[in-house]
C-alpha cells in the first residue's frame, strides 16, 4: 500500500522556513542542556581572553540543530561565519581561498565534514593546529611550496556520521559535542515558539500532538507544524487544537509514533527476516540496503531510545514494543 512517509514528504529542509525559525541566541535554543552549557562557557571564556574559540565538532542525526548551533556560536562570539559543505571543497586552492579570507576569531563552518576529501583534510591539519597552510604553487620545475600564515580562526565541523572521521582530524577538535534526540516536552516548546513566529494560533495539546510525532527532531516538528497549519486554515478556523492536529496528521499519514520509512524497514527486517534477532549490524545493513554506520548513527539511536530495539553483545534484538508495533502495522495493511 502506498504510504507517505515522514522522511519523503517532510524531512526535506525548506531553506527559507529554516532561516526564519532558526533560533539565533543560546537562550532561544531549546534542549541539549549540557551541550549548550559547555558551549556557552567556552564562548564566554574565549571572549574574556579575547581569543579564538577552540575548534568544535558537532555530530548527531539530521535536523537536530548542528547548523543552528554553529550560527549561534558565531553570533555569540561576535564573529563572522563562513559556511561550506565538505564535498564542495575540491582543491587545496579552494581551502586556501576560504582560510585566507577569514579574520581573527571568525568561524569557518564545514558541514558534512566526513565527506571532505582526504587530500583537503591533510591541508587542514596544520591549519587547525598551527594556523599555517603549506600550499604548492605552480607546476613542474617551477613548483614550490609556500607557507601562509592564517588568522586564528575557529573551525566548526558538523557531521551526521562522526564514525567516518579519521583519528587525526578528530583529535584536532578541542570540543566534540553530540546532539541527541529531543523529548516531547522540548519539541512542544519548539513548536509553540515556531507557531508564534509564523503567527499561527495553537494550544498546548495541539503542539504536543505534533511534538509526539516528530521523531525527536525539531526540523520534522517545524515541517509538520506547517502542514497542520495549512489544514487548520482550510478545514477549520485556523487554530491548531489537538483535534485538528490529529485529523491533519492522519490525513498526511504521519506515523503515530514518529517512525519513518527506514525505521519501519529496520524493525520489520529484524522481526520478520531475523526472527526478532539477535542480528549483527552488517547483516541488518545488507538486508535493509543501508550503510552499517548510518544505521548505527542515524537510525538506531532513536529506535533504542524509544524502546523498539535493544543492543546486546550478540546483536540487535526486537523488544516486545517492537512486536506490538509490527502487529498493529500489519493489521493496518501497511507492511512492506
Ligand atoms: N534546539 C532548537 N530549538 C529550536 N529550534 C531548533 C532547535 N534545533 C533545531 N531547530 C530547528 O530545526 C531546524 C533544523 O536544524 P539544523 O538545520 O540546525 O539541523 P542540522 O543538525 O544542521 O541538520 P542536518 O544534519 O540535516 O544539517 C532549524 O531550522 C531550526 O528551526
Ligand atoms: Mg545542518
Amino acid at each position: 500500500m502506498a504510504q507517505r512517509y515522514i522522511n519523503d514528504v517532510l524531512a526535506k529542509p525548506d531553506a527559507a522556513l529554516e532561516m526564519t525559525l532558526r533560533p539565533v541566541l543560546f537562550s532561544e535554543f531549546t534542549g541539549q542542556k549540557k551541550v549548550k552549557e559547555r558551549l556557552e562557557i567556552a564562548v564566554q571564556a574565549a571572549r574574556q581572553r579575547g581569543e579564538a574559540l577552540d575548534h568544535i565538532l558537532l555530530s548527531g542525526p539530521p535536523g537536530l540543530g548542528k547548523t543552528t548551533l554553529a550560527y549561534i556560536i558565531s553570533k555569540a562570539m561576535d564573529s563572522n561565519i563562513k559556511c561550506v559543505s565538505g564535498p564542495t571543497i575540491e582543491k587545496a586552492g579552494d581551502l586556501a581561498g576560504l582560510l585566507t579570507n577569514l579574520e581573527e576569531r571568525d568561524v569557518l563552518f564545514i558541514d558534512e565534514i566526513h565527506r571532505l576529501q582526504k587530500t583537503i583534510e591533510e591541508y587542514l591539519y596544520p591549519a587547525m593546529e598551527d594556523f599555517k597552510l603549506d600550499i604548492i604553487i605552480d607546476q613542474g620545475p617551477n613548483a614550490r611550496s609556500v607557507r601562509l600564515n592564517l588568522p586564528r580562526f575557529t573551525l566548526i565541523g558538523a557531521t551526521t556520521r562522526s564514525g567516518l572521521l579519521t583519528a587525526p582530524l578528530l583529535s584536532r577538535f578541542g570540543m566534540k559535542e553530540r546532539l541527541d534526540y529531543y523529548n516531547a516536552a522540548e519539541l512542544q516548546k519548539i513548536v509553540i515558539r515556531s507557531a508564534r513566529i509564523l503567527g499561527v494560533p495553537i494550544d498546548d495539546e495541539g503542539a504536543m500532538e505534533i511534538a509526539r510525532r516528530s521523531r525527536g527532531t525539531p526540523r520534522i516538528a517545524n515541517n509538520l507544524l506547517r502542514r497542520v497549519r495549512d489544514y487548520a486554515q482550510v478545514k477549520a478556523d485556523g487554530k491548531i487544537t489537538v483535534q485538528i492536529a490529529k485529523l491533519a496528521l492522519e490525513m498526511l499519514e504521519i506515523d503515530e509514533n514518529g517512525l519513518d520509512e527506514m525505521d519501519k524497514r529496520i524493525l520489520e527486517t529484524i522481526v520478520l527476516k531475523f526472527g526478532g534477532g539477535p542480528v549483527g549490524i552488517n547483516s541488518l545493513a545488507v538486508a535493509v540496503g543501508e550503510e552499517p554506520d548510518t544505521i548505527e548513527e542515524v537510525y538506531e539511536p532513536y529506535l533504542i531510545m524509544e524502546g523498539y530495539i535493544n543492543r546486546t553483545q550478540q546483536g540487535r534484538v526486537a523488544t516486545e514494543l517492537c512486536r506490538k508495533w509490527l502487529k498493529a502495522f500489519d493489521e493496518q495493511g501497511n507492511l512492506f
